[in-house]
């Protein structure tokens, strides 16, 4: 059995929520999370994250209306979110570029992801529900906030709110360590 640690506990609290109650969310509390988020490692600290947070509700549903809409339209209900963030990333970075030429890794989309994570979790911490959405036009994204042919790419949004009262999470799924871990052998 391993040692439970608060990070641990944070770990397996964090859980995806996609119902979310109307309370507003406390800027300092997306500050906190944006913090943590740019303090996130990442390939030759190139930080290519950028977070676009809509926290205006008009501004928030203009954006929604637009990512979306036809093959997305099953994300809708995350427009109910109090806040949409939009995580992009700069791609023009030269250490992007090597890293992807030489090595065969887009690092730019794993520091996104790190960073993320730490955003996610510090909300978790704070009491504040998340989800990833990956189901989202992208496209529609950069056409919307006007950054085509800019060098951004969308990787993600993520919704923040307080849970919805009774919402409840899926149950936990995953795959038990010995599963996923390899000692001194490659894996199966
Ligand atoms: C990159 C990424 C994209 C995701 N996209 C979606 C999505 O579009 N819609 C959704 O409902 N959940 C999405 N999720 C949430 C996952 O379904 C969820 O993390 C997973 O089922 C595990 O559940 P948990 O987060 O409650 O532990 C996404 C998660 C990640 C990391």
């Amino acid at each position: 059995m391993l040692n439970d640690s608060g990070f641990l506990n944070l770990c397996r609290l964090r859980r995806s929520v996609r119902r979310f109650s109307d309370r507003p969310v406390e800027k300092e509390k997306l500050e906190l999370c944006l913090e943590a988020a740019r303090l996130a490692p990442s390939a030759e600290n190139g930080q290519p994250w950028r977070f676009v947070v809509f926290n205006d509700p008009k501004k928030k549903q203009a954006m929604a209306d637009a990512v979306f809409k036809g093959i997305y339209a099953a994300s809708r209900n995350f427009a109910s979110a109090p806040v949409l963030v939009a995580l992009l990333i700069k791609e023009s970075l030269l250490v992007n570029k090597l890293g992807r030429m030489v090595q065969g890794t887009p690092f730019q989309f794993v520091d996104a992801g790190i960073a993320g994570e730490h955003f996610v979790l510090a909300a978790a911490e704070q009491g504040l529900g998340t989800c990833w959405v990956g189901w989202f036009d992208g496209r529609a994204l950069i056409k919307h906030l006007g950054l085509k042919g800019k060098g951004f790419r969308p990787i993600a949004l993520i919704a923040v709110g307080y849970p919805a009262p009774g919402f409840q999470p899926k149950e936990l799924r995953r795959h038990a360590l010995e599963e996923i871990t390899f000692w001194n052998s490659p894996p199966r």
